[in-house]
């Protein structure tokens, strides 16, 4: 399957340094979002969600994720493993202007790469696109990397002690804006199809492999 793409792995990994997939998540990938926050430390839970969250209240967190409003998007590996998510939640109320609550995680081996900033220009682009001008981040006052990912987008930062929140105001939306979330869209679904393809592929070798293996065994048991 690979031979069809016409792209080995290492080709597929030397592209995404370039450009990031960044895949729309929804309920089929509930269990690897779940394994990809499981596998944050105990420090890292308390960054994400402002307080050290057990595998229970993952759970929930998990359970409640309401894919029809808000926007999840994930970075996945060759393994088809996410090693980067984000979660755009979107406030409407009755009244008032829309507005928007950024979160993200980037497991600790896939930091320092540039995800987590791509991640956060992902989501401010469907938030334009869907008139959603008010953008908030929650970030404890240590988390270096995150608040710089903010300022760079040009948020307000209000420093509270041990807390951070991050004001934004985004720009209208535009026809660039709504070319780049297609784009953006299209390019993520091929390598993610690229890749359950690859996957598949292997998967197949490896089972071949196995049966190949036993056949000699049983040759050789048979000579004996
Ligand atoms: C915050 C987090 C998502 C950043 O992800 P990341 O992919 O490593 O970030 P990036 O590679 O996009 O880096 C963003 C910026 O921070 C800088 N940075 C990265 N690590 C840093 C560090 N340890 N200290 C200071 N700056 C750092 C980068 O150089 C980059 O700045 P630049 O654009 O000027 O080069 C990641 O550290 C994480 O998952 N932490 C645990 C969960 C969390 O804190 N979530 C945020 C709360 S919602």
């Amino acid at each position: 399957m690979l031979r069809m793409t016409g792209l080995s792995q290492d080709q597929l990994r030397k592209t995404e340094s370039v450009l990031v997939p960044i895949v729309t998540l929804s309920n089929e990938h509930l269990p690897q979002i779940t394994q990809h926050l499981k596998d944050l430390s105990e420090h890292d839970r308390h960054l994400r969600f402002g307080y050290t969250a057990t595998d229970e209240h993952i759970n929930r967190y998990v359970q409640s994720l309401n894919f029809e409003r808000d926007e999840i998007y994930g970075i996945f590996n060759t393994e088809l493993e996410i090693i980067a998510m984000a979660h755009l939640a979107i406030i409407k109320k009755e009244g008032r202007e829309s507005s928007s609550e950024f979160g993200v995680s980037v497991s600790a081996h896939a930091r320092a790469r540039g995800y987590g900033a791509r991640l956060f220009d992902r989501a401010v682009i469907h938030a334009r696109n869907e008139k959603v001008y008010q953008m908030y981040i929650h970030a404890l006052s240590e988390n270096a990397p995150m608040i710089k990912i903010a300022r760079k987008g040009g948020a307000r930062i209000e420093r509270d002690g041990a807390e951070t929140e991050a004001y934004l105001s985004l720009p209208k939306r535009d026809l660039d804006s709504r070319i780049t979330e297609f784009v953006a869209d299209q390019y993520a679904k091929t390598n993610y199809s690229i890749k359950e393809d690859a996957k598949r592929f292997w998967n197949f070798l490896a089972k071949v492999q196995e049966i190949r293996q036993g056949v000699r065994e049983t040759r050789h048991q048979a000579a004996e």
